[in-house]
């Protein structure tokens, strides 16, 4: 007998809070076939993917939206009822800043994007939370969602947590190195099983944990991270007293498999949205936890990455003679990290603003980062092009490891500065061509003249 066979409707999705997160899982997920209704309050950000443009810089991410819209699975709104008539599973991608004044993640975003939709939720469905939060808050989200959503307990509440950086985010997306899913049901990771099957298919290693340990997963990783960029940057206080050298000690230690040489580039330290504020807000969740004791080293990694950024302002001044005040400095970098617009907690437009706090007048170049930095510190100059930011400087220093920077010919720079000098922050220059071409060359965990090493010559 022939019977009619439909196949099951793949669920429906959408996205709460299109931030960086959010807009590249919305505009991924549709690639991969499902319908996305990606959500957010602000009118702007909505308009500008509605209409085909990332409202922030993200290599890839523009031509994938495109495809996106014109497939017509993916559409944008500030509706929340219309997001709770729509979806089957919601993703919840808002962002959990850190509290002004203190160290705790500010959860206004996260409370209210879960309490919109459940009130408004009336079958049963599944909200899946991708927002880096304090250990508990899945839990706490559970019990606010039974609370208020007409359909009780038939709306649950999973987590599963995102990794993707900032320059990587649709490569991160599509292809993690893992996926975790936080659940308290069968139904739950099944319906994840079902929306994540297209990365799964493809042997994509997949953690299934309880919520906590979901929550954890994140949290544990970034404190991971952020340790092993300050342990390196603690080496190189060490290097700075000993005339060592930080970098072929990174090298070193890198072909060690068991260290490895990923997350060990010393330098001016780690910035950006994710790594400070997530180290602060678990050190803090532990400390409310009564475990604060486990994790108090978190407050020596985040000492040690502030004081790169002291440590830079010392070197430029030395070089400038022992005092900045009139001192035209050539700031080259202001986003957290290369290929990215993002000023958050920039350690470049830090130490931009800490050179100006002292006197000096600071002209702040950024291939893509300086309308943002502008809004953030419209003091200091910000120059279109590398030349204007060069000209005249009495001393360059390197913040950000842009490409355009590190192609930058020694020579061609050393015709428009006022002084050859050179403050590398991030090891992202050819000391040696730098030096070559009459440059007085600095950069932090290296010793300020090149230690003669004995040149071996093999014997012929
Ligand atoms: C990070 C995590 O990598 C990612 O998994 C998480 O989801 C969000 O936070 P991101 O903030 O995009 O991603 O940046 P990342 O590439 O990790 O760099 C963070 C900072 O560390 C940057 O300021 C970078 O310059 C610095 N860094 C990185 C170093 O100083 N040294 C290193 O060896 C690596």
């Amino acid at each position: 007998m022939h019977t009619e066979h439909t196949p099951a409707r793949r669920p429906r999705l959408t996205v709460i809070g299109t931030g960086y997160l959010g807009a590249t899982h919305a505009i991924c997920m549709a690639t991969l076939g499902f319908e996305v209704l990606g959500v957010d309050v602000s009118e702007e950000k909505i308009d500008a993917l509605a209409n085909g443009r990332v409202p922030f810089f993200e290599p890839g991410l523009p031509e994938k939206l495109r495809d996106a819209l014109d497939s017509g699975l993916l559409r944008f709104t500030t509706s929340f009822d219309e997001a709770a008539a729509f979806g089957d599973v919601h993703f919840v991608c808002v962002g959990t800043p850190q509290k002004a004044g203190s160290a705790a993640a500010d959860m206004q975003y996260v409370e209210s994007a879960f309490s919109e939709l459940a009130r408004r939720i009336d079958r049963p469905a599944l909200i899946v939370g991708k927002s880096t939060v304090p250990i508990g808050t899945a839990a706490r989200m559970a019990e606010l969602v039974a609370r208020l959503s007409p359909a009780g307990s038939a709306v649950e509440v999973a987590w599963n947590p995102e990794f993707l950086r900032e320059g990587f985010a649709v490569e991160d997306t599509l292809h993690p190195d893992r996926l975790v899913f936080g659940v308290s049901s069968a139904t739950a990771e099944a319906s994840l099983r079902e929306v994540f099957a297209p990365i799964l298919a493809v042997g994509t290693p997949l953690v299934v944990a309880d919520t906590a340990t979901a929550e954890l997963v994140k949290a544990a990783a970034n404190s991971f991270l952020a340790t092993k960029i300050s342990y390196i940057n603690a080496m190189a206080e060490i290097c700075e007293t000993t005339g060592a050298d930080v970098t072929l000690l990174a090298e070193a230690l890198g072909y060690d498999d068991r260290i490895g040489s990923r997350f060990l580039k010393p330098g001016l330290g780690f910035g950006g949205g994710c790594l400070p504020k997530d180290i602060r807000a678990f050190r803090y969740r532990a400390e409310e936890l009564g475990v604060g004791q486990a994790v108090a080293f978190l407050d020596e990694v985040d000492q040690i990455n502030l004081r790169r950024r002291s440590r830079t302002v010392d070197l430029v001044r030395e070089l400038a003679g022992g005092s900045l005040d009139g001192v035209r400095v050539a700031a080259l970098g202001a986003a957290f990290k290369p290929n990215s617009d993002d000023v958050r907690d920039a350690p470049a437009l830090d130490v931009a603003r800490m050179l100006y706090l002292e006197g000096a007048s600071v002209a702040v170049y950024d291939p893509e980062a300086s309308a943002n930095a502008h809004r953030v510190y419209p003091d200091l100059d910000y120059a279109d092009i590398l030349g204007d930011a060069l000209n005249g400087a009495d001393v360059v220093v390197l913040l950000t490891e842009w490409d355009e920077f590190r192609e930058m010919s020694p020579v061609s720079a050393a015709a428009l500065v006022t002084h050859r000098r050179m403050v590398d922050g991030r090891h992202a220059l050819d000391a040696a061509a730098y030096r070559a071409a009459g440059w007085e060359y600095r950069a932090l965990g290296r010793p300020s003249v090149p230690t003669a090493v004995p040149s071996y010559q093999p014997a012929g």
